[in-house]
């Protein structure tokens, strides 16, 4: 009998452990891509969470959320805001909040517990959160402030005037529940409360069309205010507003007050006390002002600051502000006010020089080792009035000096005067540079490696992915994939962190989106960028180039660049699952693509010279191409488009709009067959009649001449799949003839080089896919590496040693940061480790390794999706090839696992025989298994 009750007991016991350990949990939750965000208008915010088990095979059958006004509430189940009950769904992802509406400044605090496939449920998820914003224009009672200054240095031929300093003294004497700090400016800002900085943002509320709209920020400040005395303390600078911003060129006589003249606060500080009191302190007259140290702070200029003007104790309430001024009512702005749905810019690393020279007597050079955007931060002794200048370039001459004219009108020069007191240490305000090289003169001892420091920033967008592989030089050219992406994600994606330029090149975007949205987690920061691009587009339909697009007058557009503005929200939506991005953006795609259609006429689609009117001329094609004659336009113009409506008939079925997803259907084939019949022969070769374009005048390079038959325009056709097949098998084989003329190096500008790898990939060449990439010979990636770069180049030939920075062409464009080129980096993702999705949101995972030409030993790629994180890990060793896979619960993978024809491949060693785990099909050299959640061990001979 005793023996019975034991055996019961142990048995409940291993039932029970079995049935927590069998259990999934949640392990991260997020709102509209943050944890626990602060401050957000959306009305139905997203919610999403993946989990974690030990097991395989693990999915969800159901979910619940609860959500309530406070912790108590949450906890007692009491007055919930929502309870979305027990759902019967798969979803763990965008799913939208649907409970009570939500009102300014509340609080939401949320649980979820989910069900796995047995019906066993989770335990609660940990309470999360997030709080409302201010949700309606008239719960603003702030006034924008401002302070007029002027140049400090009259005979400088830039307008540089120094950031205004603002402050306001107040008092609380009660207990305080909640303090929360809403605050923004037309220009950038950096907030302190008694004397302590508020967040760890830089270059606040960042950039968008601010005559349109302008985020603020929400901070909880609950903890920083004392009781008694306090001091809000800003400083305001030009940023984008009012400040330097794109190239000079684009807006003369001078490139700033492109949206202001002077920059402007707005604060909002709301103090809820214990009481059931509230007390707001707002910008308005009665703050004070007054110039200080910073005497210019400019984006693309630099910031110069002058330690003997320091106002120490400003921004406390240990100071008195007696001498201060007034300040005055700035006229703030049309645009409304939004809470910011971003990635704000962050610090993410700092960096020590590797090696100090000095190429003259007395100027010093610091090689940071690497190529990035961010600032420097200085130690340094001296005496009083000791003025040091750093300048910053990306390369040197040969003869160590730095080489500057590639930043063009962009003086990137920060300037500080000592106040000669000991170590004197300070970090530039409200400016960025493109560096891998610091000089620095002015220095009256022997600098050291603490000199200088790189402080490395950018969008704080998470990057969850990695690739590494047995090439150093492949793995060297994707870390440099990932420091020119975190150079470039500033707020916007930008084109290049160091010259006069600095925009949101929608061409550069979209061939780089893929490879962008593989590296971080871009949900966020895309969102917010859409919203810049509905604002940049036309009224007559098309995108402009870049976005935002801060010069009122100018109206360019450009096939290639335009469609960024569907394809990128597509490929977001895709990895995501995100049907509100595509909803949020649909009017906006539809006027665009109705624009593609009127303008298509009857064929749809561009025979030689449809784009006369474009401005530049035609576009800009595809721009820095190696090629003799230019790939025709029209040709380039005519597949993206086709692109564009193909994916907007996908995007349209995603969100029930089946009328308009067939219309863009039949539309496509209508398009493809007649372009077809016009560019193609019955060789699958692509022809024009060049003489439409007369002798090319007014044409980007046009004077060199057009064709149709490139890389570019096979790899295209193919990438995007717009070919039957037999035109595809012949295109293919153009495009490697094609590649064999040129040594097997890649000739593509920047609309094609996407594809060039995918393409070969496609038609099973994934052979020269690797040979190309792995090339060290120039044109190519590893040529680049070989030459020094430690980010992606703009050009094939920024730098050869025979012509050096590419003569003339330096001055005028020639960035070392830039990602188009970079675009290769989805290749080592969706083919080398071979992770893709079959649906939207990675929820049916593909792992499908491409060997190419064997000619490496291992790959190893993670991607951190929405769902969790997908591993794809293999090597060859002599025959044998073994393949790592982790699938996320929740979600399924199809596994392309390559052996032998009649190969038993093993998983964990023991041979796959149809019990748990059952090979489906053969497809080429793979063998084809279906897998559920978890971490699988494959091993089969090659
Ligand atoms: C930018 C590019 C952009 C191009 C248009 C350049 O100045 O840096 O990346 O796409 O202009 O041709």
């Amino acid at each position: 009998m005793n023996k019975k009750i034991v055996l019961l007991f142990l048995l409940t016991l291993v039932f029970s452990c079995k049935k927590t350990n069998e259990g999934i949990s949640i392990k991260k939750v997020t709102v509209n891509y943050f944890e626990n965000p602060l401050g957000i208008d959306d009305p139905h915010p997203s919610i999403s969470w993946f989990m974690v088990s030990n097991e395989r095979n693990k999915k969800q059958s159901a979910y619940q959320i609860k959500v309530a006004s406070s912790e108590k509430a949450l906890e007692d189940d009491n007055n919930l805001l929502w309870d979305s009950g027990k759902l019967n769904s798969h979803q763990n992802s965008q799913i939208r909040y649907a409970g009570s509406k939500l009102n300014s400044r509340q609080h939401c605090y949320f649980k979820i517990k989910v069900w796995d496939e047995n019906d066993v449920a989770s335990e609660w998820s940990d309470t999360n959160f997030w709080t409302m914003g201010l949700l309606n224009q008239t719960d603003w009672k702030a006034k924008w402030i401002g302070f007029k200054t002027d140049d400090k240095n009259k005979k400088d031929t830039l307008h540089l005037p120094p950031a205004p300093y603002l402050r306001k003294s107040f008092s609380v004497n009660k207990t305080i529940q909640k303090a929360t700090l809403y605050v923004t400016a037309l220009g950038v800002f950096e907030i302190a409360l008694n004397g302590e900085k508020i967040g760890q943002d830089l270059l606040t509320p960042g950039w968008t069309n601010y005559n349109k709209r302008i985020y603020y920020r929400t901070y909880d400040v609950s903890n920083t205010i004392n009781q008694g005395e306090n001091t809000l303390g800003a400083i305001i600078g030009d940023g984008w507003y009012a400040g330097y911003v794109g190239p000079k060129v684009l807006s003369k006589p001078r490139n700033r007050e492109l949206y202001g003249s002077h920059p402007a606060l707005l604060s909002q500080l709301e103090i809820q006390y214990e009481d059931g009191t509230k007390k707001i302190i707002v910008s308005d007259e009665s703050w004070k002002a007054k110039e200080g140290p910073i005497v210019y702070a400019d984006l693309l200029m630099g910031t110069g600051y002058n330690a003997n003007l320091e106002l120490p104790n400003w921004n406390t309430s240990n100071y008195d502000d007696q001498n201060w001024d007034n300040v005055y009512i700035h006229e703030g702005t049309k645009g409304v006010l939004q809470a910011y749905p971003g990635n704000s810019i962050q610090i993410y690393d700092e960096i020590k020089p590797i090696e100090i020279t000095e190429p003259t007597k007395g100027t010093y050079v610091f090689n940071m080792g690497q190529n990035f955007a961010g600032h420097a931060r200085l130690q340094v002794q001296g005496n009083k009035n000791d003025t040091i200048i750093m300048r910053f370039g990306e390369r040197l001459y040969d003869d160590g000096k730095l080489m500057t004219e590639n930043l063009r009108f962009a003086r990137a020069t920060d300037t500080y005067i000592l106040k000669g007191e000991g170590v004197e240490i300070w970090e530039p305000k409200f400016t960025y540079h493109g560096f891998q090289y610091v000089e620095v003169t002015g220095l009256k001892n022997k600098p050291d490696h603490n000199t200088i420091t790189g402080i490395s920033f950018g969008s704080s967008i998470p990057m969850e992915s990695s690739f590494t592989s047995s090439d150093t030089i492949l793995n060297k050219m994707f870390e440099n994939v990932i420091w020119t992406q975190r150079s470039n994600f500033m707020e916007v994606p930008t084109d290049s962190p160091q010259r006069d330029e600095r925009l949101g090149w929608l061409g550069d975007v979209q061939i780089f989106s893929k490879s962008a949205l593989y590296n971080a987690n871009l949900g966020a920061f895309n969102k917010k960028w859409f919203a810049d691009v509905r604002d940049a587009q036309y009224d007559f339909g098309p995108y402009s180039v870049f976005a935002p697009q801060p010069y009122p007058k100018l109206e360019w557009f450009s096939p290639g660049w335009m469609e960024a503005g569907v394809m990128v929200p597509y490929n977001t939506y895709k990895f995501y699952g995100d049907t509100k991005i595509v909803e949020d953006h649909y009017e906006s795609m539809t006027r665009f693509m109705d624009y593609h259609i009127e303008k298509s006429k009857n064929d749809k689609f561009y025979p030689e010279d449809s784009w006369a009117e474009a401005k530049p001329k035609g576009g800009f094609g595809d721009w820095l191409s190696m090629t003799d004659k230019h790939l025709a336009h029209d040709i380039m113009a005519s597949m993206y488009y086709q692109y564009a409506l193909k994916i907007m008939a996908e995007m349209s079925a995603a969100i029930g709009n089946q009328e308009k997803a067939d219309y863009y259907q039949s539309t496509y084939k209508t398009s493809v067959a007649a372009f077809i019949k016009h560019y193609l022969n019955e060789n699958g070769k692509f022809q024009i009649d060049e003489t439409i374009y007369g002798d090319g005048k007014g044409y980007f390079e046009g004077e060199k001449g057009f064709t149709g038959h490139t890389q570019s325009a096979y790899a295209t056709a193919i990438y995007f799949d717009i070919l039957p097949e037999a035109l595809k098998i012949k295109a293919g084989e153009h495009l490697v003839n094609l590649l064999e003329e040129n040594d097997n190096l890649p000739s593509s500008g920047i609309l094609g080089i996407r594809q060039l790898l995918p393409a070969l990939s496609k038609i099973g060449r994934s052979d020269l896919a690797y040979k190309i990439l792995l090339k060290k010979e120039y044109p190519s990636w590893g040529f680049q590496i070989a030459n020094g770069a430690t980010t992606i180049w703009e050009r094939w030939n920024s730098y050869t040693p025979e012509k050096g920075f590419n003569g003339e062409m330096n001055a005028k464009m020639n960035s070392f940061n830039h990602y188009a080129f970079g675009a290769f980096s989805q290749f080592l993702f969706s083919d080398m480790a071979g992770i893709n999705t079959k649906d939207a949101g990675f929820n049916k995972i593909i792992i499908r390794p491409k060997l190419g030409d064997k000619s490496l030993t291992n790959v190893h790629g993670e991607y951190g999706s929405i769902n969790g994180k997908i591993v794809s890990s293999w090597s060859i060793n002599d025959n044998t090839f073994s393949l790592d896979v982790e699938i996320p619960v929740n979600t399924t993978a199809k596994v392309f696992v390559p052996a032998k024809k009649d190969y038993t491949i093993k998983e964990s060693s023991t041979p796959i025989t149809g019990k748990k785990l059952k090979i489906l099909e053969r497809d080429g050299i793979y063998q084809v298994l279906d897998i559920g959640s978890g971490s699988y061990s494959f091993k089969s001979e090659i």
